[in-house]
């Protein structure tokens, strides 16, 4: 069997990017990145892409007519790559249908913050403005809504009293690193099972088995 082949969408700096092709390049996820797509011509994470020698796509949604045909375009070039799993890495746009009925869960997104709390935008700030003691990150499986499908994984920090709303995101980063990643793995591997909200994974295989 072929690696399962990773279509990352990013339109920013792309340190999740990076995680991802890092820990395919140790061998650490049966998994490669096939290719990179992002709505921003500007978006570092092209040039991560290009560096690491993978394909780096940018697609214009302005060159477009609706949202559906730039989705269109989208899914035509993740399926030249042969994308077996999709992965949102600071893609700042909401997927919409045609994305997700080409892909359906097979979408994962990496949020901020412990889901459901502070979906959205900034979710590290909205946290720390909020007051938690603790917040952290979220992998989960893409819906129509916003950062509100499945839950695949999570990771806890502590926030501190002299934390700034960018000490807590980078704390919240590094954790960011290493679960996406480890989503990936569990996923390349065929042990996620998704009934209604609840993700599962067969016994022995779930990220605590790797702590
Ligand atoms: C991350 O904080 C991620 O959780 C959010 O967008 C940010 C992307 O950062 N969805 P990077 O581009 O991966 O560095």
């Amino acid at each position: 069997m072929g690696k399962l082949r990773l279509g990352v969408l990013a339109s920013g700096r792309g340190s999740n990017l990076q995680a991802i092709m890092d820990a395919a390049a140790t061998g650490k996820i049966e998994a490669e990145v096939a290719v990179v797509i992002s709505d921003n011509e500007g978006a570092f994470a092209l040039e991560r892409a290009r560096r690491a020698g993978i394909p780096a796509e940018f697609v214009d949604p302005e060159a477009f007519s609706s949202k559906e045909e730039y989705e269109k375009a989208i899914v035509a070039l993740l399926q030249r790559y042969g994308t077996g799993l999709v992965c949102l890495a600071g893609y700042m746009r909401m997927v919409g249908k045609v994305m997700l009925d080409a892909f359906w869960n097979k979408i994962i997104n990496i949020h901020p913050a412990l889901l459901p709390s502070f979906p959205g935008l900034h979710g590290q700030e909205q946290a720390w403005k909020h007051g938690v003691k603790y917040s952290g990150c979220t992998v989960h499986f893409v819906d129509e809504g916003m950062d509100t499908g499945p839950i695949i994984i999570q990771a806890v920090v502590p926030v501190y009293d002299d934390d700034t709303a960018d000490t807590l995101s980078a704390r919240i980063l590094e954790q960011e690193h290493r679960i996406y990643p480890e989503a990936i793995r569990l996923f390349a591997g065929g042990k996620l099972k998704i009934t209604g909200r609840k993700v599962s994974w067969e016994k022995g295989t779930g990220p605590l088995s790797h702590s």
